[in-house]
């Protein structure tokens, strides 16, 4: 058995081959475009993410199935007949709907929102997104005139296109704010309330475990969100298993089984983790918005000169010497939901150097992390292990604070796409088979006794003083 996983992400497309005797590679990786046409405007070009996935299909060669897993809330427009996008992709970063939202608010929308979808009213999930591309495209809305229109999250553009099959799966569908999260269907009244016509989108279908779609003469039996297919890729399967990804944000699932966990006041999203047949599995989930996307910003503004500047750093730590970073570059997500706060360093003096700042910043986006799990903690019973992975539990240092700021133990993969390899054995459930679990070695760390017991306290005081300072 060869299966091709196809992980199309916010910042670059891979391909991950793996096979039932155990071998696993990336055999192609690809970055896309990052358009900024506006402050806070974030988008992609849909041709451009549609090449990458297909060459992708083209790389893999022959397999026995692909899955594809992709980047959640971003969303688009495109014709029905031609194929052709009518908008660009509008990336789930994107936050030009803020203050459409934030009349929604002031009307008592959010109480539907939560009922429904599980989801607070924000510009990160797709719904709003998708009603500012029906407002203000003339495309778009001719073509719901002439009857074709469609409109989706980007894994239906790439079926569609690639497949030939208009199809979206749960777990993506959970992330638009437009569907009923515990019927699994579109929801009437949530798409009336943000102007996205029902008709335009796809049918929700199951994550994996039957054929999806069929790529060439291929079947796809997998259709995911990436964060979704990194959380089966870290072997979680019981209520309570958990993980975190370091990628451009930082994003905490934790599985609930049957169980929806609706408790807006925690700031803890409701999520579909996976139907597989007609059973959906549930999980809580909440993200940070800058991890990677801050340790991006701190080397594009010349702080930091390269990744290997973040492995070690000395004791003790910058927050025990009053330094604080709150890395809402972007707003805060989970568990506060506050675009109007902006990143902060709070505790600078003629001393605090280049070094000092880059070690705070580490230390705020773990921080920020670890806010989610404490909100996870009164929901959920998190097992005793938490398994991380990307680009930041790669630092040594950053584990390490991480375990002592959690006291909890944490676990790293020396093989880490998780991403991709969750979404191969998802794809490998349709032909009734398993992937050999990953070789390599795992790191585990412990936190240590006695550290971190005020850093929870003076960070969530730093967390205030950032908010509302955007208008
Ligand atoms: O919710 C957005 C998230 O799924 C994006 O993940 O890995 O593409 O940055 P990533």
């Amino acid at each position: 058995m060869r299966i091709a996983a196809i992980d199309q992400g916010t910042t670059s497309t891979r391909l991950l081959l793996a096979d039932s005797a155990g071998d696993i590679r990336i055999a192609h990786s690809v970055r896309h475009g990052q358009h900024y046409p506006n402050p806070g405007w974030v988008e992609h070009d849909p041709l451009e993410l549609l090449r990458n996935v297909a060459a992708c299909v083209t790389e893999a060669g022959q397999v026995d199935a692909i899955g594809l897993d992709n980047q959640g809330e971003s969303c688009l427009a495109w014709d029905a007949v031609s194929g052709e996008p009518l908008s660009p992709v509008i990336v789930w970063q994107d936050s030009r709907t803020r203050e459409t939202l934030e009349r929604l608010r002031a009307d008592g929308a959010e109480e539907l929102t939560l009922a429904r979808a599980g989801l607070p009213l924000d510009p990160y999930f797709s719904a709003s997104k998708l009603g500012w591309i029906m407002a203000n495209v003339p495309a778009a809305r001719a073509a719901l005139a002439a009857g074709r229109l469609r409109l989706g999250t980007t894994d239906s553009f790439f079926l569609d296109r690639l497949g030939e099959r208009f199809v979206t799966d749960a777990t993506t569908a959970s992330r638009t704010s437009l569907m009923n999260l515990a019927a699994c269907t579109w929801d009437e009244e949530l798409c009336r309330l943000f102007g996205v016509p029902i008709e335009a989108l796809p049918p929700i279908g199951p994550t994996a475990g039957t054929v999806i779609a069929t790529i060439g003469k291929v079947p796809l039996t997998a259709s995911v969100v990436d964060q979704q297919a990194a959380l089966y890729g870290h072997g979680c399967r019981k209520p309570g298993d958990a993980k975190i990804t370091f990628g451009t944000g930082a994003f905490a699932l934790a599985l609930t089984g049957s169980r929806i966990v609706q408790s807006p006041e925690t700031g803890l999203l409701p999520t579909v983790a996976w139907k597989i047949g007609d059973e959906t599995t549930y999980a809580v989930d909440g993200g940070v918005y800058d991890a990677g996307a801050a340790v991006e910003w701190l080397g594009r503004i010349g702080l930091m000169k390269g990744v290997e500047e973040l492995q070690s750093f000395a004791e003790p730590a910058a927050i025990d010497r009053d330094l604080v970073f709150v890395p809402a570059l972007s707003g805060l997500a989970c568990p506060h939901w506050d675009r109007s706060a902006a990143g902060l360093w709070l505790g600078l003096s003629a001393d605090t150097t280049r070094e000092l700042m880059l070690q705070s910043a580490l230390e705020g986006i773990a921080l920020a992390t670890v806010d989610v799990i404490g909100a996870m903690d009164g929901e959920v019973v998190l097992g005793s292990t938490l398994s991380i992975d990307g680009g930041l539990s790669r630092s040594p240092y950053f584990t390490q604070f991480l375990a002592d700021a959690l006291q909890r133990r944490i676990v790293t993969q020396s093989f880490d796409e998780l991403t991709g390899f969750g979404c191969a054995a998802m794809a490998a459930l349709a032909l009734n088979g398993e992937l050999p679990p990953l070789q390599g070695k795992s790191s585990v760390l412990d936190g240590r006794p006695g550290k971190g017991s005020n850093w929870r306290s003076k960070f969530a005081d730093a967390v205030s003083r950032c908010r509302g300072w955007r208008q």
